[in-house]
């Protein structure tokens, strides 16, 4: 348990290692399960088989894969798509014209792009709210809101929001749906369902993967309905990955417990450095005690992930400019200068230029998303090293 923390939930690397891997499955008792390329499956009459028609609709390697990552969230029902915005895609179709979504403000920003975007132009209108404040958050509710979009922790600014309250709150109107995207910490450290959310949403992209090998989404809930419905979708959608993606993503889960254990410590590490470097203004990581949210983390999650992030300055605090921070970016030799994170490989980026380009710029002023904040994915490399590789940066940055 890390300290101060939510204990672990119990079983979970058995869960990751055995859970819808049963050899008895295959005629060939496979320990690791197969994967089936096959697009279509034989009937045994017009419309009789043995549970799969064709892959779109169903295949054997994602069912390996769903039932897995539904276990790990102690969900009923895991469904798995071809990226992760499109298990986005796949909740917002759940809804008609005329609803309305309440979104927390600094989402990931290919998940506001798609809903300011694509969605109201279909009819579904968005409300970005700072749901770290409670009022905020009641306010932005509408009589046609039926759902709310959570992140916790955000991207990239990592507010850590009241997971249970607002679903508390959520749920007292009838009909919202409450859905979070628990991309940055994983079901090993956060279960939102246990926190009252609907459904919980990962861009397996990241850490539940692992590798940077593979791009994938994926929902779990609770609710045989809503189960219902996305299944439905994302047949319907097409939104499905491939069977060799599914065997890679079912792999990296193998390990997650274990990588998500050295990322904490690892970004741990690192962000205690940062906080004492003199080119550095200000550290952001959900584990630090300087963090607004500190409290609530430790309340909700059973730990912290490899992400952090840090606004750079020179030695007498002003913030770095778009140049200091290019030159510090170049700078790094075991960092890459890369968007995506959640992989055993440290990356860095800066979201203002990259991962958040397609914020309206008077938002990502009011998010704090300026061209000193680095947004850091620390992996699994020797910590020491790391250190040793931002602050060398760090001093080219201002030479
Ligand atoms: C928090 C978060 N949610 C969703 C996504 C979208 O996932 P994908 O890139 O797998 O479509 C990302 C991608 O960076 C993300 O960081």
């Amino acid at each position: 348990m890390a300290e101060g923390f939510l204990p672990f939930s119990p079983g979970f690397a058995t869960k990751a290692i055995h859970a819808g891997q049963k050899p008895e499955q295959w005629s060939s008792n496979a320990v690791v399960p197969p994967i089936s390329l096959s697009t279509t499956f034989k009937q045994i009459a017009p419309g009789k088989h043995k549970g799969f028609e064709y892959s779109r609709s169903g295949n054997p390697t994602r069912n390996v894969l769903e039932e897995c990552i539904a276990s790990l969230d102690g969900a009923k029902h895991g469904l798995v798509f071809s990226t992760g915005l499109g298990a986005l895609v796949a909740v917002i179709n759940h809804f008609k014209a005329g609803d309305h979504v309440v979104s927390v403000d600094d989402v990931y920003g290919g998940t506001g792009r798609y809903l300011t975007e694509v969605g109201e132009k279909f009819g579904v209108e968005t409300t970005y709210v700072d749901a770290s404040d409670i009022e905020k958050f009641k306010a932005a509710i509408r009589p046609n809101t039926k759902l709310v979009w959570l992140e916790s922790p955000t991207n990239p600014t990592l507010k850590v929001l009241d997971i249970k309250k607002i679903a508390e709150i959520a749920h007292k109107h009838k009909d919202i749906i409450v859905v979070v995207d628990n991309t940055f910490l994983t079901s090993y450290f956060q279960r939102p369902l246990e926190l009252g959310a609907d459904i919980v949403m990962y861009s397996l992209t990241k850490y539940m993967n692992g590798h940077s090998d593979v791009v994938m989404g994926a929902l779990c809930t609770n609710r045989d309905d809503l189960h219902e419905s996305l299944r439905y979708l994302q047949n319907a959608l097409g939104i499905v990955p491939s069977p060799f993606d599914c065997y890679l993503v079912n792999r990296g889960l193998k390990t997650l417990s274990l990588r998500m254990k050295q990322h904490m410590s690892n970004s741990l590490k690192v962000a205690h450095f940062l906080e004492s470097h003199p080119l550095v203004i200000k550290v952001i990581h959900p584990g630090l005690p300087s963090h607004p949210q500190y409290e609530i983390s430790r309340k909700q999650s059973s730990g912290c992930s490899g992400m952090l992030s840090f606004y750079m300055g020179n030695k007498d605090g002003k913030p770095a400019t778009l140049e200091e921070s290019t030159k510090f970016l170049q700078s790094l030799k075991i960092f890459s200068l890369a968007e995506s994170l959640g992989g055993y490989e440290s990356l860095a980026e800066l979201p203002s230029i990259m991962t958040h380009a397609s914020v309206p710029p008077e938002r990502r002023e009011l998010l704090g998303i300026n061209d000193s904040l680095i947004r850091v994915s620390v992996g699994l490399e020797e910590a020491d090293d790391l250190c040793n590789d931002l602050d060398r940066a760090l001093k080219a940055a201002f030479a």
